[in-house]
């Protein structure tokens, strides 16, 4: 099958396409627009892969994605603002490139009626807002909270539309927090375990009492290859890990596997917005025959150890003047205990 992927320089994009290559047939064009979080480093050693094609472009250009999209029979959507601070000091990027690329996606895989056999939208959990108890089942009113969730959200709904409306063969994944290999170091695991190998403070947000479902980028990417196949057009699928963790055990975890003290963790002012607790039901990716395969414990302590052995691939990301600015303006927006990088 060929199948475009968007955003394949990311986090989970660079994930599903390295396992991809390696454990299917697949063909992969990849078309990402190489913002600060589309790092090339990620898929370099795949790039004379008689398999593998990138494209340098935008999803909201319709011309990149008309050529993008030739010959192909899947869409596995991932390209995304996704960085919920982010979207709170600069939202306008998040609908552009969330709402209005995904339609821009939508409209050319509707042009190809019939060409395209699934178009596999990745949303998230955050669409569904904080659930204080129980679980989100896919049927679940969507309540999101930051611009990015919202922004996530009008896509989702969107992408939902075009099977309802045009009958486009659409499969909606929504995963839970990822984390693992090649996450830019913004992000809360590979931000902890990056300062504390440069012997710096994790700033924890609020009371660090917010719960979230974590799974394995590893577990996550083959959740998505196989709705791909087997998902059903017109539905969607939660991606949930088995782990539902308060922030501050997650940071207790991860300094017990790093062994740093205690005062490497810095207690600083609340996300605006920051919802309390997700927690996700994934009963129908279940019974399509999934089943988490990475314990969290062991994962993290890998994940730990990926990034120790990689400060060639972090350290150039940290030092860049698109996170040093960003942490700029994070800092004068909220509090000056935030430790500069
Ligand atoms: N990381 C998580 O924990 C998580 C959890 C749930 C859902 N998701 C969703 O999964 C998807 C991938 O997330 P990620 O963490 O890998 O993201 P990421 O920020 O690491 O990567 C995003 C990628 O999209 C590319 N991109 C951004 N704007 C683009 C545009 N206009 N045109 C083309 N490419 C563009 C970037 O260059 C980058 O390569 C996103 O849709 C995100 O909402 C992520």
């Amino acid at each position: 099958m060929k199948i475009l992927v968007t955003g394949g320089l990311g986090f989970i994009g660079s994930n599903f396409i390295r396992r991809a290559l390696t454990e299917t047939k697949d063909e992969i064009v990849n078309l990402d627009a190489m913002t600060y979080a589309g790092n090339p480093e990620n898929l370099a050693d795949l790039i004379p892969h008689p398999r593998y094609r990138f494209l340098r472009g935008d999803i909201t250009d319709p011309r990149a994605v008309r050529q993008a999209m030739e010959g192909v029979q899947a869409v596995a959507h991932f390209a995304a603002e996704t960085h919920v601070d982010r979207s709170i000091l600069d939202p306008a990027a998040f609908l552009k490139t969330n709402v209005l690329g995904t339609h821009v996606l939508l409209e050319e895989a509707r042009r190809r009626a019939g060409e395209i056999k699934r178009f596999l939208h990745i949303s998230t959990d955050e669409v569904y807002g904080p659930v204080l108890k129980g679980k989100s089942r896919e049927d679940a009113p969507f309540r999101p909270t930051s611009p990015y969730a919202a922004s996530k959200a009008a896509a989702d709904h969107l992408a939902a539309a075009y099977h309802k409306t045009y009958g486009l063969p659409v499969v909606i994944a929504r995963p839970s927090n990822n984390f693992g290999p090649y996450q830019y170091p913004e992000k809360a695991v590979p931000l902890m375990i990056t300062n504390w190998i440069e012997g710096k403070p994790y700033p924890l947000y609020g009371d660090g009492r917010q719960v979230r479902n974590w799974i394995y980028v590893l577990d996550c990417v083959r959740a998505i290859g196989l709705l791909l196949r087997k998902g059903k057009p017109g539905d969607a699928y939660n991606v949930g890990g088995e782990v539902l963790v308060e922030n501050r055990a997650l940071v207790e975890r991860t300094r017990d596997v790093m062994g740093v003290p205690r005062n490497l963790v810095r207690r600083v002012p609340d996300r605006p917005g920051h919802d309390r607790r997700y927690a996700l039901d994934s009963g129908p990716l279940s019974r399509l025959g999934f089943r988490p395969d990475f314990p969290f414990d062991r994962t993290l302590r890998e994940t730990v150890a990926w990034y120790k052995a990689r400060p060639q691939w972090w350290r150039p990301l940290k030092t860049s003047s698109d996170f040093s600015s960003y942490y700029q303006k994070q800092y004068e927006a909220r509090t000056k205990e935030i430790a500069a990088p």
